[in-house]
């Protein structure tokens, strides 16, 4: 079995930090999302990965390489235009052959494996099979409808008026018939080729889809909500350790982890925390669900439940929260700026919410 992760597209929900990155390259925890996605393929046996790529091909073929560090053999297929799910697919038709194939979006985050679904899968035999999830907000994700048996009936993408709650996961599992789907459906009002129009057209053509119902955690990372969702998630299962300096003025409280390089002076670190490798924290405060990735400067400031990149440098700001802060920004506090007023040098897209 083969698998085909999706780590194209523009991201445009993550903008700016899209703009210059790729959105399944933005860390959790430390450590991108993409290599979560990767890890868990390996761990289920799945070891032979295609990886779509787009415009930040060469982000990601630095990041992953050929995926031999994760016990995984990786081959590249680029996608000119992020033209749908399914197109994606189309065009990695040589990687694939005739063979089963495990397709899993690049943004999606679910915790607890996929040894259970391809025991299903393996087990039951149907043409394709989907994980469904019950969510508040089906408009946005694919919706799958059920018959009383529990059979797929019908999928849409993003419905104006859903059919049902349950939203189709970015994990599915395909036999060689989805290329004969893929060829027979054209492109939606949107423009995409629909993975879910391809696997409606499997059903209308009586081919068995299942379905699996997760309760358990399971998170698109595409909005800045989310993306701080799954890394508070992921920091309450933090190992803590300390391989940095920790000074004897300072205060670590739970689960903190403090990466090789890092310095930690006259501060308070609160946990579930990491501390990015060669990163400067002094005399401030890093509440819960934070994590700051390698080589920033935290310096007289104040941040929890939030995501700072590399290299950035906060210096004399806070409290802030809820924050994503890209790489290499600079958030310092200026005599030169008259008092309670703002300065902003502030890239395409971005998105700043100041206290009233
Ligand atoms: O997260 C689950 C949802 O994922 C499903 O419920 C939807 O049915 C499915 O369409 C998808 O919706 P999104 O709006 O989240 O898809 P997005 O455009 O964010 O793309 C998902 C991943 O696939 C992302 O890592 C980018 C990548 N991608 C996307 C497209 C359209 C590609 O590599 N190529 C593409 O052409």
């Amino acid at each position: 079995m083969k698998a085909l992760v999706l780590a194209g597209g523009i991201g445009s929900r993550l903008f700016p930090i899209t703009h210059t990155g790729a959105k399944q390259l933005i860390p959790v925890a430390n450590k991108p999302v993409l290599f979560y996605v990767i890890e868990t393929l390996v761990d289920a046996g799945v070891t032979d990965i295609g990886i779509v790529v787009g415009g930040t091909q060469a982000q990601v073929r630095e990041a992953v390489g050929d995926g031999s560090a994760m016990g995984a053999r990786v081959t590249y297929i680029y996608q000119e235009e992020p033209l749908g799910l399914a197109h994606a697919v189309l065009i990695a038709r040589d990687f694939l052959g005739d063979e089963d194939f495990v397709m899993y979006l690049g943004d999606n985050f679910i915790v607890g494996g996929i040894d259970a679904l391809l025991r299903k899968f393996h087990a039951e035999g149907p043409a394709a099979e989907i994980l469904l999830t019950r969510v508040d907000n089906p408009t946005d994700f694919g919706v799958a409808e059920l018959d009383a048996g529990g059979q797929v009936v019908r999928l849409e993408e993003k419905p104006k008026n859903p059919a049902s709650h349950l939203a189709v996961i970015g994990v599915y599992l395909f036999t060689p018939a989805v290329h004969e789907a893929i060829d027979a459906i054209k492109p939606s009002p949107r423009g995409e080729l629909e993975i879910v129009e391809a696997i409606q057209w499997l059903v209308n053509n009586g081919y068995p889809v299942g379905s699996a119902t997760v309760d358990g955690y399971w998170k698109d990372t595409g909005t800045v909500t989310d993306m701080l969702e799954v890394n508070r998630s992921v920091l309450e299962t933090l190992e803590p350790c300390t391989d940095g300096k920790v000074d004897e003025e300072s205060e670590i409280i739970g689960r903190v982890r403090i990466e090789r390089g890092a310095v930690v002076s006259q501060s308070r670190i609160v946990g579930p925390a990491v501390i990015g490798a060669g990163t400067v924290v002094r005399s401030s405060y890093i509440g819960p669900s934070t994590s700051i990735a390698e080589d920033c400067v935290i310096d007289t400031s104040q941040i929890e439940f939030s995501i700072v990149l590399n290299g950035a440098a906060i210096e004399g700001v806070g409290p802030i929260e809820g924050s994503l802060i890209g790489r290499e920004a600079h958030l310092t506090r200026s005599c030169l700026t008259p008092r309670a007023s703002h300065r902003f040098l502030i890239g395409d897209h971005c998105k700043v919410q100041v206290a009233p």
